[in-house]
Protein backbone atom coordinates (compact mmCIF):
# COMPACT_ATOMS: atom_id res chain seq x y z
CA UNK A 1 0.00 0.00 0.00
CA UNK A 2 1.13 3.35 -0.59
CA UNK A 3 2.64 5.62 2.25
CA UNK A 4 0.12 8.22 1.86
CA UNK A 5 -2.74 6.14 1.66
CA UNK A 6 -1.55 4.13 4.61
CA UNK A 7 -0.77 6.93 6.56
CA UNK A 8 -4.25 8.86 6.05
CA UNK A 9 -6.50 5.36 6.81
CA UNK A 10 -4.55 4.82 10.21
CA UNK A 11 -5.01 8.24 10.73
CA UNK A 12 -8.65 8.11 9.96
CA UNK A 13 -9.30 4.97 13.02
CA UNK A 14 -8.36 7.51 15.16
CA UNK A 15 -10.70 10.61 13.91
CA UNK A 16 -13.65 7.88 14.01
CA UNK A 17 -12.71 7.06 17.64
CA UNK A 18 -12.58 10.63 18.20
CA UNK A 19 -16.08 11.50 16.93
CA UNK A 20 -17.30 8.53 18.92
CA UNK A 21 -15.95 9.95 21.93
CA UNK A 22 -17.37 13.67 20.45
CA UNK A 23 -20.86 12.35 20.50
CA UNK A 24 -20.65 10.10 23.82
CA UNK A 25 -19.67 13.95 24.84
CA UNK A 26 -22.84 14.98 23.49
CA UNK A 27 -25.02 12.28 24.29
CA UNK A 28 -23.27 13.42 27.97
CA UNK A 29 -24.54 17.25 27.82
CA UNK A 30 -28.15 15.69 27.06
CA UNK A 31 -28.20 13.33 29.51
CA UNK A 32 -27.97 16.24 32.21
CA UNK A 33 -30.36 18.61 30.95
CA UNK A 34 -32.54 15.72 31.02
CA UNK A 35 -33.33 15.00 27.27
CA UNK A 36 -32.87 11.73 27.09
CA UNK A 37 -34.61 11.64 23.54
CA UNK A 38 -30.95 13.47 22.49
CA UNK A 39 -29.20 11.45 24.40
CA UNK A 40 -29.82 8.64 22.91
CA UNK A 41 -29.50 9.85 19.83
CA UNK A 42 -26.11 10.88 20.38
CA UNK A 43 -25.15 7.87 22.07
CA UNK A 44 -26.02 5.94 18.91
CA UNK A 45 -24.52 8.24 16.90
CA UNK A 46 -21.20 7.02 19.11
CA UNK A 47 -21.63 3.81 18.65
CA UNK A 48 -21.79 3.66 15.00
CA UNK A 49 -18.64 5.89 14.58
CA UNK A 50 -16.83 3.33 16.76
CA UNK A 51 -17.64 0.81 14.06
CA UNK A 52 -16.24 3.27 11.92
CA UNK A 53 -12.95 3.00 13.14
CA UNK A 54 -13.29 -0.68 13.48
CA UNK A 55 -13.86 -0.60 9.73
CA UNK A 56 -10.44 0.76 8.94
CA UNK A 57 -8.84 -0.94 11.57
CA UNK A 58 -10.01 -4.18 9.86
CA UNK A 59 -8.89 -2.92 6.66
CA UNK A 60 -5.63 -2.50 7.01
CA UNK A 61 -5.99 -5.47 8.96
CA UNK A 62 -6.76 -7.47 6.09
CA UNK A 63 -4.24 -5.39 3.42
CA UNK A 64 -1.61 -6.96 5.90
CA UNK A 65 -0.31 -3.48 6.93
CA UNK A 66 0.48 -2.17 10.03
CA UNK A 67 -1.69 -0.31 13.05
CA UNK A 68 -0.44 2.11 15.04
CA UNK A 69 -3.08 3.47 17.50
CA UNK A 70 -2.77 6.65 19.09
CA UNK A 71 -3.82 8.68 21.50
CA UNK A 72 -7.62 10.18 22.02
CA UNK A 73 -8.14 13.56 21.83
CA UNK A 74 -9.96 15.01 24.79
CA UNK A 75 -13.50 16.45 23.58
CA UNK A 76 -13.63 20.22 25.00
CA UNK A 77 -16.54 21.97 23.71
CA UNK A 78 -18.42 23.87 26.31
CA UNK A 79 -22.51 24.69 24.91
CA UNK A 80 -24.66 27.37 26.45
CA UNK A 81 -27.86 25.76 24.31
CA UNK A 82 -28.80 23.00 22.55
CA UNK A 83 -28.85 24.55 18.89
CA UNK A 84 -25.05 25.21 19.81
CA UNK A 85 -24.52 21.24 20.38
CA UNK A 86 -26.59 20.35 17.35
CA UNK A 87 -24.41 22.68 15.02
CA UNK A 88 -21.31 21.10 15.92
CA UNK A 89 -22.32 17.88 15.27
CA UNK A 90 -23.00 19.21 11.86
CA UNK A 91 -19.58 21.18 11.02
CA UNK A 92 -17.97 17.66 12.49
CA UNK A 93 -19.43 15.38 10.06
CA UNK A 94 -18.58 18.10 7.15
CA UNK A 95 -14.96 17.86 8.78
CA UNK A 96 -15.23 14.08 8.51
CA UNK A 97 -16.59 13.84 4.96
CA UNK A 98 -13.63 16.63 4.15
CA UNK A 99 -10.81 13.45 5.64
CA UNK A 100 -12.49 10.98 3.46
CA UNK A 101 -12.12 12.86 0.69
CA UNK A 102 -8.68 13.51 1.11
CA UNK A 103 -8.19 9.70 1.41
CA UNK A 104 -9.87 9.46 -1.89
CA UNK A 105 -7.99 11.89 -3.88
CA UNK A 106 -4.63 9.84 -2.26
CA UNK A 107 -6.24 6.63 -3.49
CA UNK A 108 -7.17 8.13 -6.83
CA UNK A 109 -3.69 9.55 -7.27
CA UNK A 110 -1.75 5.97 -7.05
CA UNK A 111 -4.29 3.69 -8.70
CA UNK A 112 -5.58 2.17 -5.58
CA UNK A 113 -8.90 1.00 -6.75
CA UNK A 114 -9.50 -1.21 -3.35
CA UNK A 115 -8.95 1.59 -1.29
CA UNK A 116 -11.09 3.57 -3.46
CA UNK A 117 -14.15 0.91 -3.36
CA UNK A 118 -13.77 0.49 0.48
CA UNK A 119 -13.93 4.31 0.72
CA UNK A 120 -17.23 4.09 -1.40
CA UNK A 121 -19.72 2.80 1.55
CA UNK A 122 -18.04 6.20 3.30
CA UNK A 123 -18.53 8.28 0.49
CA UNK A 124 -22.52 7.53 0.81
CA UNK A 125 -22.14 7.28 4.59
CA UNK A 126 -20.96 11.25 4.62
CA UNK A 127 -23.85 12.25 2.56
CA UNK A 128 -26.17 10.18 4.90
CA UNK A 129 -25.04 11.75 8.36
CA UNK A 130 -24.51 15.25 6.83
CA UNK A 131 -28.08 15.10 6.03
CA UNK A 132 -28.99 13.54 9.78
CA UNK A 133 -27.24 16.45 10.97
CA UNK A 134 -28.72 18.82 8.93
CA UNK A 135 -32.24 17.51 9.93
CA UNK A 136 -31.97 17.34 13.39
CA UNK A 137 -31.27 21.07 12.97
CA UNK A 138 -34.31 21.87 11.08
CA UNK A 139 -36.39 20.41 13.62
CA UNK A 140 -34.54 22.26 16.78
CA UNK A 141 -35.10 25.38 14.85
CA UNK A 142 -39.16 24.45 14.45
CA UNK A 143 -39.72 23.26 17.75
CA UNK A 144 -36.85 23.86 19.78
CA UNK A 145 -38.50 26.71 21.86
CA UNK A 146 -41.88 25.48 22.42
CA UNK A 147 -41.39 22.81 25.73
CA UNK A 148 -43.68 20.52 24.18
CA UNK A 149 -42.51 20.47 20.64
CA UNK A 150 -39.07 19.97 22.07
CA UNK A 151 -40.97 16.97 24.55
CA UNK A 152 -42.38 15.32 21.27
CA UNK A 153 -38.94 15.88 19.65
CA UNK A 154 -37.30 14.25 22.23
CA UNK A 155 -39.54 10.79 22.60
CA UNK A 156 -38.97 10.82 18.77
CA UNK A 157 -35.02 10.76 19.28
CA UNK A 158 -35.54 8.33 21.87
CA UNK A 159 -37.16 5.92 19.44
CA UNK A 160 -33.49 5.76 17.41
CA UNK A 161 -31.95 1.99 17.49
CA UNK A 162 -28.82 1.06 16.76
CA UNK A 163 -28.08 -0.75 13.96
CA UNK A 164 -24.86 -2.43 12.53
CA UNK A 165 -22.99 -1.13 9.02
CA UNK A 166 -24.03 -2.29 6.20
CA UNK A 167 -20.45 -2.43 5.37
CA UNK A 168 -19.05 -6.19 6.47
CA UNK A 169 -15.10 -6.77 5.68
FE1 LIG B 1 -17.72 8.40 10.91
FE2 LIG B 1 -19.91 10.56 11.43
O1 LIG B 1 -18.50 9.91 10.37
Amino acid sequence: MDAKVHELLNQQINKEFYSAYLYLDFSNYFKAKGLDGFANWYMIQAQEERDHAMLFYTYLQNEDVPVTLEAIAKPDKVFSEHMEVLKAGLEHEKYVTSLINDIYGAAYDVRDFRTMQFLDWFVKEQGEEETNANDLITKMDLFGSDPKSLYMLNQELAARIYSAPSLVL
